[in-house]
């Protein structure tokens, strides 16, 4: 492993939980559409892309099949739910070990990014305040192929300027995980991906990415 220079975080369920709000206005549209969907299913769509998430939820959907832009459609009205709850948010839902840990790692030198699949990833960063903690960021918007495929990952690398194998990516999803190993990245896994077994490094919360051995 070449020096580590910089900490590469996923955004829900890492920085912030946004889980319940996505579950909440896929939930509405599902019910909608009288699709089965519940929290076993939403657990499944965590680190996955939008529409990627509404294919996973359409496997239960038993009526004609539907055209692109339909799924557009309701991508788009799951969409507006979602940031409905978006907008509720606060810098007060990131936690003081969050915003300290980010700022010590820049203290000591490391550059730090965001590799979120979401394309509200802006949006929510504006919201809880946390815009300038960030060298740079990858998103939904700058991508075309979704977790566990790496891109997010390479073009955060690129936009740092740094190798994959210069930098480490924090992750709570299995699919993150993956996508970090697929690109030659660290992986650190955090909550439940700290039981992932092809996680490289293990944490049990936040404030260890200061005491951990890098
Ligand atoms: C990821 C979430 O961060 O973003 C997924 O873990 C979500 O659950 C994906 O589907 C896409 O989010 P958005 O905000 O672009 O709909
Ligand atoms: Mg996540």
């Amino acid at each position: 492993m070449s020096e580590l220079k910089a900490f590469i975080f996923d955004l829900d369920g890492v920085i912030v939980f946004t889980d319940r709000f996505h579950y909440l206005a896929w939930k509405k549209m599902a019910d909608e559409l009288g699709i089965h969907f519940d929290e076993e299913i939403n657990h499944r769509l965590r680190g996955v892309g939008r529409m990627e998430s509404l294919e996973i939820i359409l496997e239960r959907y038993e009526g004609e099949p539907l055209s692109d832009e339909k799924k557009h459609e309701f991508c788009t009205y799951k969409n507006d739910i979602y940031r409905e709850y978006l907008s509720t948010m606060t810098p007060d839902d990131v936690s003081d070990d969050v915003r300290s840990t980010l700022a010590e790692l820049r203290a000591r030198g490391y550059k730090t990014a965001l590799g979120s699949s979401s394309k509200n990833a802006k949006y929510i960063l504006e919201q809880i305040g946390l815009t300038d903690a960030f060298d740079a960021i990858s998103d939904g918007t700058n991508i075309t192929r979704s977790k566990p495929d790496p891109e997010v990952f390479i073009k955060a690398a690129e936009f740092l300027g740094l190798e994959p194998s210069e930098c480490a990516v924090v992750e709570d999803a299995a699919a993150g995980i993956d996508a970090a190993n697929a690109g030659g990245f660290t992986s650190i896994g955090i909550y439940e991906a700290a039981k992932y077994g092809r996680t490289d490094i293990p944490i049990e919360k936040f404030t260890n990415l200061l005491t951990s051995p890098f």
